[in-house]
């Protein structure tokens, strides 16, 4: 699938961007273009990557359609990781996300369709589904152009693909909470849970290139893919780290603004147009009067329509899961 495609990544310099651009370099790609703006972490990440020839760096913002169509020539596949993604700084500046995580991905979808890109695979978040927040609706926003892009288009002039993959958190990543407990764990300082009911999914950086990397390989068009997976309670994950590196006081805060006490990766309005294979859902368009999604996605069955997809009620991770889950991070911290 990947074996001497050419491939961009927007936001490429990222920490999911540099993992898969790492991740694809294996499958032996001809090229992988990295798109984003800031020529310090470009030079890093080159530098990090040996100055390996395949890759190729492009200064570039995902607002700039021109330059998006120029560092799309002759490309395979794309993957759109580029986003604002912190939930406090886009509440202060709402628009700002909207022209970078909208019409940013407008402009991604558009230059797909004039560079006849294959495939074009966009990353969104558990925070699209009833978004409370601005970053929620711009994602919930991107998914939605992406599952839309081809509703009018001549397929044999513009043959692009678009999906989507939706998942939560991952492990260990920068701002998540597993880092940060551990870190103040180690100096002895009091942890806070803001809410000891909180439940997350749980998803590590490989789990989530694999089902990127798999999901891409699937030959889909216009739907959502979410993977199955395990959840964790905060009080479990507090009590796996005090039993791996000692106990601290825990202090109980508030849940924050904009924050969940459980985390939705499919709501049950959406799982009417859900499908379930073994391992992933595939959220598909509004079912219209002649469409019959089971039959257009073998190997799919129709989830249950009453259900919802949460933190909440999905399987537990035990404590022996959990510990081994985070060992990786304790002995050395997530380079992402
Ligand atoms: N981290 C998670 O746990 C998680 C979970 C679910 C989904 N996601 C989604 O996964 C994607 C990647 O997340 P991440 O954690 O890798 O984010 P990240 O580390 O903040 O990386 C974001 C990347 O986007 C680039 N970028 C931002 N604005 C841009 C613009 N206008 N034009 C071009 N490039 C731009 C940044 O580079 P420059 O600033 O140099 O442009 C950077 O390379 C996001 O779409 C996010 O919503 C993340």
């Amino acid at each position: 699938m990947f074996e001497n495609k050419k491939i961009l990544i927007t936001g490429g310099t990222g920490s999911l961007g540099k993992a898969l651009a790492r991740r694809l370099l294996q499958h032996d790609p001809k090229i992988i273009r990295i798109y984003s703006r800031n020529e310090f972490n470009q030079t890093r990440m080159r530098r990090e990557f040996g100055d390996d020839a395949r890759m190729r760096f492009f200064l570039g913002d995902i607002r700039d359609y021109f330059r998006l169509v120029r560092a799309m020539e002759d490309t395979d596949i794309v993957f759109h990781t580029a986003a604002l993604k912190d939930v406090v700084g886009i509440e202060y500046n709402p628009f700002e996300s909207i022209k970078t995580n909208v019409v940013g991905s407008q402009n991604v979808i558009d230059a797909c369709r004039e560079a006849r890109v294959g495939l074009a695979v966009a990353v969104s978040t558990d925070k699209a589904v009833a978004p409370l927040n601005v970053y929620g609706a711009t994602k919930l926003l991107m998914e939605k152009l992406f599952t839309s892009a081809t509703n009018y288009v001549d397929k044999d002039k513009h043959p692009t693909r678009f999906i989507g993959i939706r998942y939560g958190n991952v492990l260990g990543s920068n701002g998540s909470v597993a880092p940060k407990f551990i870190e103040r764990i180690r100096e002895k300082k009091p942890i806070t849970i803001t809410d000891p009911g909180m439940t997350r999914f749980n998803i590590t950086m490989d789990e989530a290139l694999d089902f990127i990397l798999g999901s891409a390989s699937k030959r889909k068009d216009s739907v959502v893919f979410v993977p199955k997976l395990k959840a964790y309670n905060i009080m479990d994950l507090r009590d796996a780290l005090f039993e791996m590196l000692g106990s601290t006081e825990c202090t109980t805060g508030r849940i924050r603004a904009g924050e969940k006490l459980a985390e939705v990766l499919i709501s049950s309005d959406e799982m009417r147009n859900t499908l379930e294979g073994d391992r992933d859902y595939i959220i598909t368009k509004e079912a219209d009067g002649g469409h019959d999604p089971e039959a257009e996605h073998p190997g799919y069955r129709r989830a249950r329509g009453d259900s919802v997809y949460s933190s909440a009620n999905a399987e537990k991770l035990s404590k022996a899961e959990m510990i081994k889950m985070l060992r990786p991070l304790v002995e050395r911290p997530a380079d992402y």
